[in-house]
């Protein structure tokens, strides 16, 4: 069966430099049919563009993550369009607001993330979005916007759940739901509707139990998609399909179907 679609992925990270080509060959037989490879900021949306290319069944989204805010240069948004060109790129992301790290002034991952907001609308793309400890300003700053998109590895509670999904914007959930303290995502695991539910790794990060604090990479979504199975009473193949099509909606439209 193929069908793990990894929504949210980092092959770019150096942490596949001494086996990212063998490895990425290896993931269509490990049932692996789609990767969204997301940038973090200019060098490293370009590189993930170029990935792209080499794989049939890997996606590029170009952005600028917060934590890059405040060390991007004001033509950001003039070379981010130029990379948005590119048939393969499919999504802007990763971009948004971490209050968790602050690495970036609040006011510049603010402004960084409505520019890119704005772009993707020009473009009509939709967006990847990093949210950490910064629900509030998120969910303000989209209900401005109205972007189509997925908040990846969701951390919010029901409540923020449910204004995610009045935006009709897709959730993200990846290791994380298979972590033993993971209450909060758990029970967003299961109020989220199926055809609102993205199944992600964010690897080389997160991989999930029983492999937690290996690296990571897309042939481990089974793991997660066993515990949303569980949590959600269907069988993991459902899990992988609904996800799969829903990420394929989201991001392929009828360009790749
Ligand atoms: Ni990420």
């Amino acid at each position: 069966m193929n069908n793990i679609f990894d929504s949210h992925a980092h092959y770019t990270d150096s942490a596949f430099d001494n086996d990212r080509h063998p490895l990425l060959a290896s993931l269509p037989k490990a049932g692996v049919c789609g990767i969204i490879n997301c940038g973090t900021d200019i060098k490293d949306s370009k590189e993930s563009v170029l990935l792209s290319h080499k794989y049939d069944f890997m996606y590029a989204a170009a952005g600028i993550h917060p934590h890059e805010a405040s060390k991007t240069k004001n033509c950001y948004l003039a070379q981010l369009s130029e990379l948005l060109a590119d048939k393969k790129v499919v999504a802007i992301g990763e971009i948004g607001l971490d209050y968790h790290y602050d690495f970036s002034p609040r006011e510049v991952q603010k402004r960084l993330f409505d520019e890119q907001l704005r772009l993707a609308k020009k473009f009509s793309l939709p967006v990847i979005i990093h949210n950490r400890k910064a629900h509030a300003d998120t969910l303000e700053i989209l209900k401005e916007h109205k972007p189509a998109g997925v908040l990846h590895c969701f951390s919010g509670s029901v409540e923020v759940l449910k204004e995610v999904l009045d935006l009709n914007m897709y959730i993200g959930l990846g290791g994380a739901v298979t972590f033993k303290n993971a209450k909060k995502v758990l029970a967003v695991a299961f109020a989220v509707p199926l055809d609102r539910l993205l199944i992600e790794t964010d690897c080389p990060y997160m991989a999930p139990e029983p492999h937690r604090g290996e690296r990571c990479n897309s042939s481990l979504i089974p793991f997660t998609a066993a515990k949303i199975a569980e949590i959600k009473n269907i069988s993991v193949d459902e899990v992988l399909s609904v996800t799969a099509r829903n990420a394929q909606r989201l991001f392929l439209q009828e360009r790749y179907i």
